[in-house]
């Protein structure tokens, strides 16, 4: 079996971060999501890995390379806008050939993984298996009405009254059957080949489409309040461990990791909280779920359910919480006169305390 993981998109609902970097390649617990993806497909023991991408695509290839050193092998597949899930599907016949494929969402987490399931889908080969999750308002969502025995009777986009709770989660094992589906359909309303509608092509022509309910935590990193979900998700899962320098006058409290080169001077640390390579802290209060990227530099700061993205400078703030500090910003205290000098970029959002 293969995988294709998708990592194009607009993103737009991650702007500024977006502007810069696609959004997949985004921190969670000091790892792109993108990354945990890829090693979600290894614990599926694919190894075969096709990534479709779309602006940027230099800076995916700089994070991930060919892949071996996460011990598997990319292809990278680039798509010229985002013209939907199915278009992906379309533009990676060639890579794909007629092999099994797992589409992979490049921004979705799935913290409990999909092993189980990758099994019964070599075992069975339904044309299409599906990955569900039952969720409290359906109606944002792509929705599965289906069987008793898990056999897909209907897929209904984002339902105004929705008859099952079941979100499609972004996961799906294929045969190549649905090569065929996916040319069987046209461009829908928002001017995207959609997945759904293949899928319903397949169900509707009779083909065995099944889902599997996923029951552990999903998100979709895809606005800021995701993400900084995800990353305190994550980050309750993480394992001590210090390998950077940590002064007498510091205490770290809880799950905390301090990577290589990182240095603690006269702090606490409140764990479940990451402190990236060569980052220095200085008289600073962090944590908890809080992650510090590489090389930054927080002096006289205080941090909780943050993420500060590498050489990033926070000097003399206190209460900053909920989050997202982009790669070499600097936010500083103002001089005596008390008003606020703010250099924000584009599409930026900034809450200050009145
Ligand atoms: P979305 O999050 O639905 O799309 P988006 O990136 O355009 O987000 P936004 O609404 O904020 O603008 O896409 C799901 C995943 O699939 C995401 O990782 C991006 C990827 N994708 C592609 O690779 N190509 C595409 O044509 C589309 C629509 C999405």
């Amino acid at each position: 079996m293969k995988a294709l993981v998708l990592s194009g998109g607009m993103g737009l609902r991650l702007r500024p971060f977006s502007h810069s970097t696609p959004k997949q390649l985004i921190p969670l617990a000091n790892k792109p999501v993108l990354v945990h993806v890829v090693e979600a497909l290894k614990s599926l023991d694919v190894t075969e890995i096709g990534i479709v991408v779309g602006d940027r695509p230099e800076k995916i290839a700089e994070a991930l390379g060919d892949g071996s050193e996460l011990g598997v092998r990319l292809t990278y597949i680039q798509q010229d806008a985002p013209r939907g899930l199915a278009h992906c599907v379309a533009i990676s016949r060639d890579f794909l050939g007629d092999d099994d494929f797992v589409m992979y969402l490049g921004d979705n987490l799935l913290t409990e993984g999909v092993v189980e399931m990758a099994r019964e889908f070599r075992a069975h080969r339904p044309a299409a298996q599906l990955v569900v999750h039952q969720v409290a308002d359906p109606r944002e969502f792509g929705v599965a009405e289906v069987d008793r025995t898990g056999r897909v009777l209907r897929l209904v986009e984002k339902p105004e009254n929705p008859v099952s709770d079941l979100a499609l989660v972004g996961v799906y094992f294929f045969t190549p059957v649905i090569h065929q589906a996916v040319a069987a359909v046209e461009a829908s309303t928002r001017g995207e080949l959609e997945i759904t509608d293949a899928i319903q092509w397949l169900v509707a022509s009779g083909a065995d489409v099944q889902a599997r309910t996923y029951t552990g935590y999903w998100k979709d990193a895809g606005r800021i309040e995701d993400v900084l979900a995800c990353n305190r998700e994550l980050l309750d899962r993480l394992k001590p461990a210090v390998d950077g320098e940590v002064d007498a006058e510091s205490e770290l409290i809880g799950t905390v990791v301090v990577e290589a080169g990182a240095r603690i001077v006269r702090s606490r640390i409140t764990g479940p909280a990451v402190v990236g390579a060569g980052a220095l802290i200085e008289g600073s209060s962090i944590g908890p779920h809080t992650s510090i990227g590489e090389d930054c530099l927080l002096r006289e700061a205080q941090l909780s359910d943050t993420i500060v993205l590498d050489r990033a400078t926070v000097q003399g703030v206190r209460s900053i919480r909920g989050s997202v500090i982009g790669r070499e910003a600097s936010i500083t205290s103002a001089d005596a006169d008390a008003s606020h000098r703010l250099i924000v970029g584009d599409h930026a959002r900034v809450e200050v305390a009145a």
